[in-house]
């Protein structure tokens, strides 16, 4: 499976799983426009990517400050008049150490990026991938956006954020099913990243790169809107 031609956004790019998805993509041909809340961690991530003889550029964007999303958008769209898959990734995890221990701050960031992060991202990007034939909107929820889902330690304001983003993909699914857009929500258990070494038997972020790199390149006919995982 290649990418050659796609032009793909990853927020939260600078690590984690956003730095691995980023770099496979960018390593089966795909032109990478990498985001993360310091630009030092995005412009490493596509150092990584320039190295290995592949594109990719850096940006800054905080999921919780809309400014700096729609400066994101406005960003890439001075480089790229098209985005043929935007991955929203980026979203801050909350422990849960009892509902009432966390700052009032540390909810609102956890709400504010991963839930209202993901809809501004996904609204300034529509309009560069309505321009695409090819158009995929994937967003890495969780587990804990499952309905009932009770068996992470996150804090409730995580579940709450990653729910809000798993009712936003299943409404956008149907909406944008007419111009012919995909949108996608995934929702894995815990994983192990790579600078994470792991749980036996747990879910790999190499895996999981699979699973994405799976759907999208899927024949135009097959609209995949939600990947769910049986936990160890
Ligand atoms: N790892 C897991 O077990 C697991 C399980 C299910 C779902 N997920 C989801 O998978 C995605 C990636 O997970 P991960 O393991 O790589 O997460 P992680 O290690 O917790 O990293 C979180 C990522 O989100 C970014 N981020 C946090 N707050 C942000 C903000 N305000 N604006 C922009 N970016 C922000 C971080 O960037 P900074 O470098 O700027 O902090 C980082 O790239 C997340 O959406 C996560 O919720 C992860």
């Amino acid at each position: 499976m290649r990418f050659d031609g796609t032009r793909v956004v990853v927020t939260g790019a600078g690590r984690g799983f956003g730095r691995s998805l980023a770099i496979e993509f960018a390593g089966l041909g795909a032109e990478v426009f990498a985001s993360a809340r310091r630009f030092e961690t995005a412009a490493e991530t596509c150092g990584a990517i320039r190295d290995a003889g592949h594109r990719a550029h850096a940006f800054t964007c905080d999921l919780a400050d809309a400014d700096s999303i729609r400066d994101f958008a406005e960003a890439v769209a001075d480089q790229t008049g098209t985005v043929d898959i935007l991955v929203n990734n980026g979203a801050p995890y909350l422990e849960a150490g009892g509902f009432t221990e966390a700052e009032d701050e540390e909810i609102e960031a956890v709400v504010a990026a991963g839930a209202t992060g993901t809809i501004l991202a996904t609204e300034h990007f529509l309009p560069l991938l309505e321009r695409s034939s090819r158009a995929d909107i994937v967003t890495v929820v969780s587990a804990c956006g499952e309905y009932g889902h009770h068996r992470s330690r996150a804090h409730e304001a995580f579940y709450a954020a990653k729910s809000a983003q798993a009712g936003f993909t299943e409404i956008l699914s149907k909406r944008l099913r007419p111009e012919g857009i995909r949108v996608l929500g995934l929702c894995p258990p815990d994983f192990e990243n790579e600078d994470s070494p792991g749980t036996p038997g747990a879910l790999r972020a190499a895996s999981l790169v699979d699973t994405v790199l799976f759907a999208v390149s899927r024949p135009r006919d097959c609209f995949i809107k939600s990947i769910y995982f049986e936990q160890v």
